[in-house]
């Protein structure tokens, strides 16, 4: 038996759940600062964790972690530096890819496509438990492309309705254009629980009755005052603010994310 037919016969597919991308449809949705807070929460639950910053015109993990790294995906794109060289420590137990800095204008995915960028990160993956791809809002090819990758996407869904229509609109083209059905619902922001199930009710009925897509509920995080006060501190508000609602579901989410 060859080590492929092997592989099959024991389900073992050693990417399987492990690239996670965090997508929303509008901006400002709180995809970064969710991305860092359950990466946190991974790692002091043990977990090896990623963050690839793939928002390419505006990546701000980084600068959430009040980090400055010396190098980032701008390098890697200009075939300066290979992928596995600009993976940076943080001081948080995760491991990050800093994207760039903003004002160039590369053909971001093309390059990505040419230097085999992907397939680089999915060889970096094998060492990490889960690698999330923090993409920017939008419904993009850039965008698509990411959450077509990744073998989950986590969509990230407020109770505005601009949100929720944007949202849609990503797991619509996901669906129809490239066939793809890797959604899950995470609600952002809830201004109680209540609300937030209605959110996540409306997401889940549009995708079921005119897209014929099951989209799972996730989590819902409350809207939290101490969430926003650490972000603005550049601080990770599970670290900063341990005894809040939201540090309580990011440890119950982090849990299932790890069983994806
Ligand atoms: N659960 C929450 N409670 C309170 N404020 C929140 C919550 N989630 C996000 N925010 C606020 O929303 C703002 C945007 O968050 P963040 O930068 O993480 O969003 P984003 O989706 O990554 O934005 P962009 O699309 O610009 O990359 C932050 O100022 C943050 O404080
Ligand atoms: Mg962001």
């Amino acid at each position: 038996m060859n080590a492929d037919a092997l592989k099959n016969q024991l389900n073992i597919n050693p990417s399987k759940g492990r690239i996670v991308a965090i997508a929303s449809g509008k901006g400002g949705v709180g995809k970064t600062s969710f991305t860092l807070n359950l990466s946190r929460t991974l790692a002091k639950q043990g977990k090896r964790v990623l963050v690839f910053d793939a928002d390419l015109g505006l990546g701000n993990v980084d600068v959430q972690l009040g980090l400055n790294p010396d190098m980032d995906l701008s390098q890697v794109v200009r075939g300066r530096a290979m992928l596995s060289e600009i993976v940076t420590q943080s001081n948080l137990g995760f491991d990050i890819i800093p994207g760039r800095s903003g004002s160039e204008d590369l053909p971001f995915v093309t390059s990505l496509e040419q230097r085999n960028i992907l397939k680089d990160l999915r060889a970096i993956a094998a060492n990490y438990d889960v690698v999330f791809l923090d993409i920017a809002a939008g419904i993009n090819e850039e965008v698509l492309s990411f959450a077509r990758f990744a073998d989950h996407t986590l969509m990230i869904v407020t109770p505005d309705p601009s949100s929720i229509t944007d949202a849609y609109a990503v797991v619509k083209l996901l669906k129809n254009r490239h066939g793809i059905e890797n959604c899950r619902i995470m609600v952002n922001q809830a201004s109680s629980q209540l609300e937030g199930e209605q959110t996540f009710e409306k997401m889940h009925t549009a995708g079921k009755r005119f897209l014929n897509v099951h989209l799972p509920l996730l989590g819902i995080m409350p809207q939290e005052k101490e969430y926003m006060t650490a972000v603005r501190m550049q601080k990770i508000a599970v670290d900063a603010f341990p005894h809040t609602k939201c540090a309580e579901n990011f440890d119950a989410i982090a849990r299932k994310v790890a069983q994806l």
